[in-house]
């Protein structure tokens, strides 16, 4: 759906030319919500800007649905434009117009649509969001959710195929923010429309997004389902990222590379495998102990999620990572001699 190959982005400073976006290639597939992270300066607004055409790259090719879009200009651009959807952090709402005028504004703009298909289209769109009753207040008199909900509602007017998130969450509240990652789920479900969002919070893309790409200083630095980035974030810019999210700061790798005695290992249980009492079986069937140093449990989306670092010790260690291997277990073992060869992880680490 959208492809940027080798894209670069330059803005002349006053020491010469620094480069915001630095070869950077992405794919996006039609109808799934793609997460980009990066901390502030990364630059997600610049990709941002070439995604949604307001400004070309200095180097590189932006593809959206098949067609090249660095070379289109006029009517074709204009086109292209209104086939993204725009939601902004700040909501970016006319505070003179109502929230029915807001949602018509980007319809009126088309010159397109004639007054009664106008109000039919924006009747639905706010059904859609959850704001039919509001349709007559002004911006100031909604609270934060409610804004982004209008907002949302533009967004989708002319009918896009891709919505482009720039930390649309950022200004809301937690409890706010899963109610509009929620809207923003179910209409991908229903709409079938590819999301990109853009955020420097690791919980949204682990609650959201099917896939994402670590943008840092200008490169992406790792990319893969949010599944494995999150379980197992490689590059210093994700660990960052990922432990910010961690309500204690990120215990799992401070004891990461600690000696304990014992065999210190960190398991992943995901799906149904979260659920079962395998480590404890495991434990008495190879007649070993183990202590659970640090641990993170919860969801990736729908998928429930369990990470311990435990020091295994006893009669047969190697056995109890086998046994825990068999069982569905991801097993990597921290710091000393392997027991097994590491196993291989194939996603795109710089
Ligand atoms: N129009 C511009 N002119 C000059 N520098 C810019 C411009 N836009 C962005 N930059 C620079 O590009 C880098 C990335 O910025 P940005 O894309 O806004 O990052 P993010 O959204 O991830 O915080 C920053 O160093 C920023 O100062
Ligand atoms: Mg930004």
């Amino acid at each position: 759906m959208i492809r940027l190959e080798r894209v670069t982005k330059s803005f002349a400073g006053k020491e010469g030319a620094a480069a915001a976006l630095d070869g950077v290639d992405l794919s996006v597939a039609k109808g799934e919500i793609f997460g980009v992270i990066g901390s502030s300066g990364a630059g997600k607004s610049t990709l941002v800007r070439l995604i949604n055409l307001l400004e070309r790259p200095s180097g590189g090719d932006v593809f959206v649905a098949g067609e090249r879009v660095t070379e289109a200009r006029g009517e074709r651009l204009r086109a292209l434009r209104r086939s993204i959807g725009m939601v902004f952090q700040h909501f970016n709402l006319l505070s003179a117009r109502t929230v029915a005028g807001n949602v018509a504004y980007p319809l009126e703009l088309t010159g397109e649509y004639g007054k009664a298909e106008i109000s039919g289209r924006v009747a639905a769109l706010l059904a859609r969001v959850g704001l039919s009753e509001h349709a007559g207040k002004y911006p100031r008199q909604l609270s934060g959710g409610q804004k982004q909900r209008v907002g949302i509602a533009r967004a989708l007017a002319c009918e896009p195929s891709v919505l482009l998130c720039d930390e649309a969450t950022s200004a809301l509240d937690p409890q706010t923010t899963g109610a509009v990652l929620d809207l923003l789920r179910q209409i991908n479900r229903d709409l079938g429309v590819t999301i990109v969002l853009i955020t420097h919070e690791m919980d949204v893309i682990r609650r959201t997004c099917d896939r994402v790409a670590v943008l840092d200083r200008g490169r992406v630095v790792e990319e893969g389902p949010v599944t494995d980035v999150f379980l197992h974030p490689r590059h210093p810019a994700t660990l960052r990222l990922v432990r910010e999210a961690e309500p204690d700061g990120g215990s799992l790798d401070a004891v990461a590379g600690a000696d304990l005695g014992g065999r210190t290992v960190r398991l992943t249980f995901t799906g149904p495998a979260a659920h079962k009492p395998i480590l404890g079986r495991i434990a008495r069937e190879n007649l070993v102990d183990y202590a659970i140093l640090a641990g993170r449990v919860g969801h990736i989306r729908e998928t429930p999620y369990a990470q311990f670092i435990v020091s295994l010790s006893g009669r047969d260690v190697a056995g109890a990572i086998a046994g825990l291997r068999a069982s569905g277990v991801d097993v990597e073992l921290q710091g000393g001699a392997p027991l097994a060869p590491p196993e291989e992880r194939p996603r795109h680490v710089v």
